[in-house]
């Protein structure tokens, strides 16, 4: 069976890469010529743990090319798009709309699988856009950044939505070999499943945040709240880790389309509203931090630890980090910043000096926040971060040096 894949961004590639591992040919096809280009040189275009290896040792080397025609043609094409925030906050579903409609003319009868992150309904109302001329089946993928194919290799579920016997038949036949436990249902709910697991690990995110903020008033450690909390399999230990808020190119979008798509059948979604609310305080906490710590930010030198939205990745999409230099630039303070992966910021950061060393950055600092708990940070603690700086102000919104603390005893 020949897999075609349409889009290559985290997802297209993970899936490309654990379909290409378990022996599949697999035709992975994206309208940029350059990210092409890239990946038929044996590179990446993001930084990826694992990623150019599975592909390296494919024993049917993946075809990259511009071409989707070749990958329409395959036995399954598997749609990887991107599926943006539009402006009202739902998503912008222009590239699924090109991608189906491009394979509806190539390849009419097409089975056409939406594993882009895309609204209940999706996969019906792109039938009825493309007449019908393609079987359309939704399959969501829930792999993370940072262990995206890992997370595609050895996935905890498969939800796989069909609204024809042929096509559910056709993907169960395609994952018989991936031993875990396989959701079947129609479009529209495997769709829900994909949005709703997302909402509510961003609401457990924001849960967390709001615990943490009255544990720090009231003098209790929640990181030990959490550990307590978690040891209950009902509510579990991950995602209960406090932060500034949830960021990337994933729960922020999904969040706001979900609400969006709520509310325009009359069905207001509170929990998420108010997680999504706690997140923008989240996202904003260290900087008004640091406002009440240091006063009037102006002229003041201020460290960065961390510009990813998480550890073990270079994407910084709606990464926390940015949102305090952007503040920061504005204040007129005087800003630098290392992170491990990512190597550039765009041009309105162009006024952060960026350092090769955490502890270059340090240097003469009025104050150091840790945006990001990249693994080596750990390694840190206060009397050393201190003797660098020529501050006293260290805002630490992921507790990297309490949690670091705890490691060492
Ligand atoms: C997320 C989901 O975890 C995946 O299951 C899903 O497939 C993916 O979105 C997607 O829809 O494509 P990802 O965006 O890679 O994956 O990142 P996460 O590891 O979920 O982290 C998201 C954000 O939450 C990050 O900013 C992270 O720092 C934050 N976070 C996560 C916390 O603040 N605390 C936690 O305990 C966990």
């Amino acid at each position: 069976m020949t897999i075609g894949i349409l889009g290559t961004g985290y997802v297209g590639l993970a899936t490309a890469a654990s379909f290409a591992a378990r022996g599949f040919a697999v035709v992975c096809a994206d309208v940029d010529e350059k990210k092409i280009a890239l990946l038929q040189s044996g590179k990446l275009p993001f930084f990826e743990e694992g990623m150019s290896e599975v592909f390296a040792a494919a024993s049917i080397p993946v075809v990259f090319t511009v071409d989707l025609t070749a990958a329409c043609q395959c036995d399954i094409v598997f749609c990887c798009v991107g599926t943006p925030s539009a402006a009202d906050g739902s998503a912008d579903l222009s590239f699924v709309q090109s991608a189906a409609q491009t394979c509806a003319d190539v390849a009419p009868n097409a089975i056409f699988v939406l594993k882009s992150t895309v609204p209940p309904g999706t996969a019906r109302a792109m039938t009825q856009y493309v007449n019908g001329k393609l079987r359309i089946a939704a399959n969501p993928e829930f792999l993370r950044e940072g262990c995206a194919v890992q997370d595609a290799l050895n996935p905890s579920r498969i939800v796989i939505g069909a609204d024809q016997e042929s096509v559910l038949l056709v993907l169960l036949d395609v994952y018989r070999e991936v031993n875990v436990p396989v959701v079947s249902t129609n479009t529209i709910t495997a769709e829900m499943i994909k949005y709703a697991s997302n909402s509510f690990l961003a609401t457990k995110i924001s849960f967390i945040n709001d615990i943490a903020n009255l544990c720090d008033v009231i003098g209790a450690d929640v990181q030990s709240v959490a550990k307590g909390m978690g040891l209950d399999d009902r509510i579990g230990a991950k995602f209960l880790q406090p932060g500034p808020g949830y960021g990337g190119s994933c729960f922020p979008k999904d969040v706001r389309a979900l609400m969006h798509l709520g509310e325009s059948v009359g069905v207001p979604l509170r929990i998420l509203e108010a997680a999504s609310a706690v997140n923008a305080d989240s996202q904003r906490m260290p900087y008004v931090k640091l406002v009440d710590s240091l006063g009037d930010l102006h002229g003041k030198r201020v460290a960065v630890w961390g510009l990813a939205f998480k550890p073990g990745t270079d994407d910084i999409r709606d990464a926390p980090a940015l949102g305090l230099l952007r503040q920061l630039l504005i204040d007129g303070s005087v800003v630098t910043a290392y992170d491990p992966l990512v190597v550039s910021l765009p041009t309105e950061f162009a006024a952060v000096a960026r350092c090769s060393t955490p502890i270059d950055a340090l240097q003469n600092a009025d104050a150091l926040v840790i945006m990001t708990d990249w693994k080596e940070f750990f390694a840190f603690d206060r009397v050393t971060i201190l003797a660098a700086m020529s501050g006293t102000c260290i805002i630490d919104p992921r507790y990297v040096l309490k949690r670091s603390e705890v490691m060492v005893q």
